[in-house]
């Protein structure tokens, strides 16, 4: 029948769309794919307002046994809910391909994106480059792309969105993240992130929302609350965005 993918936006239950309820409403199969973000409120309060039981995708389910998901959509209605948009960030192109190529009927109903909600800050959206992520760093695995990311957008006078890790039982800070960035800066030397590196840091964007403009070392140390976090470098600023971002000493 037909495989709704849906985005039900950044903050709670009330952000999804009319017609992203409707299709919920009508749908035999309701996933919620659960790891490349989250809302800020707990799975019970959505199946409560969709009077739907929801069954969570994760990253192994959508990306190794998306059969499972599209074998259903086959002859049952099956809605697939994204957090944000559906095709911000972490794309979900491949399970939207993959249902075209079995024959199965895809709707897209898009929704707020992390990628858009930054336009709050006054950054304008279309002076962004590459957005990049911090993963939590392990003993063997400690990659620096955010870093080389940031000196490319900075070289190009762009703006660096620096989305941050989810783990099923921690989400990384913005202090978190400028510890990361200022360790890398220690080691490489090369002036990209310094303590003296003017940053935003972003929470809960979309709902009661905290953002603080100033030196990666005074940001580094303020309390941003409860996820989730983001972390923003700022590139060359027209003067209409340097106003903006003067809210937000
Ligand atoms: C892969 S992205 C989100 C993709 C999502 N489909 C979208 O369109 O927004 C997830 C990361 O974005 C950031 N993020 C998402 N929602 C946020 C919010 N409301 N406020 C601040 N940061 C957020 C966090 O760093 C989080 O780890």
């Amino acid at each position: 029948m037909t495989l709704y993918m849906i985005g039900i936006g950044l903050t709670d239950e009330e952000d999804i769309t009319i017609k992203g309820l409707k299709a919920i409403k009508e749908a035999d199969y309701v996933f919620l794919e659960c790891y490349t973000s989250r809302l800020q409120v707990v799975m019970k309060r959505l199946e409560k307002f969709y009077k739907k039981k929801i069954i969570l995708a994760d990253r192994d389910l959508v990306e190794k046994k998306a059969d499972n998901i599209l074998d259903k959509a086959k002859n049952k209605e099956v809605a697939f809910l994204v957090v944000g948009d559906v095709f911000g960030a972490t794309t979900h192109t491949d399970l939207f391909l993959r249902a075209k190529k079995k024959g199965i009927k895809v709707e897209i109903i898009h929704n707020a994106s992390i990628l858009t909600a930054v336009g709050l800050t006054g950054l304008e959206l279309y002076k962004f480059g590459k957005t990049t992520s911090i993963p939590y760093h392990e003993k063997s695995f400690k990659p620096e792309t955010a870093y080389d990311v940031i000196e490319k957008n900075r070289k190009a006078g762009l703006h660096t969105l620096i989305l941050l890790d989810i783990k099923p039982n921690r989400n990384m800070s913005v202090n978190e993240a400028i510890k990361i960035l200022l360790e890398i800066e220690n080691k490489r030397k090369e002036k990209v992130f310094t303590k003296n590196t003017m940053v935003l840091g972003c929470a809960r964007l979309g709902g009661d929302y905290k953002i603080k403009y100033g030196k990666a070392s005074e940001i580094g140390k303020e309390d941003f609350g409860k996820p989730l976090h983001c972390l923003i470098v700022p590139g060359k600023l027209h003067f209409v965005e340097k106003e903006a971002l003067e809210n937000w000493k």
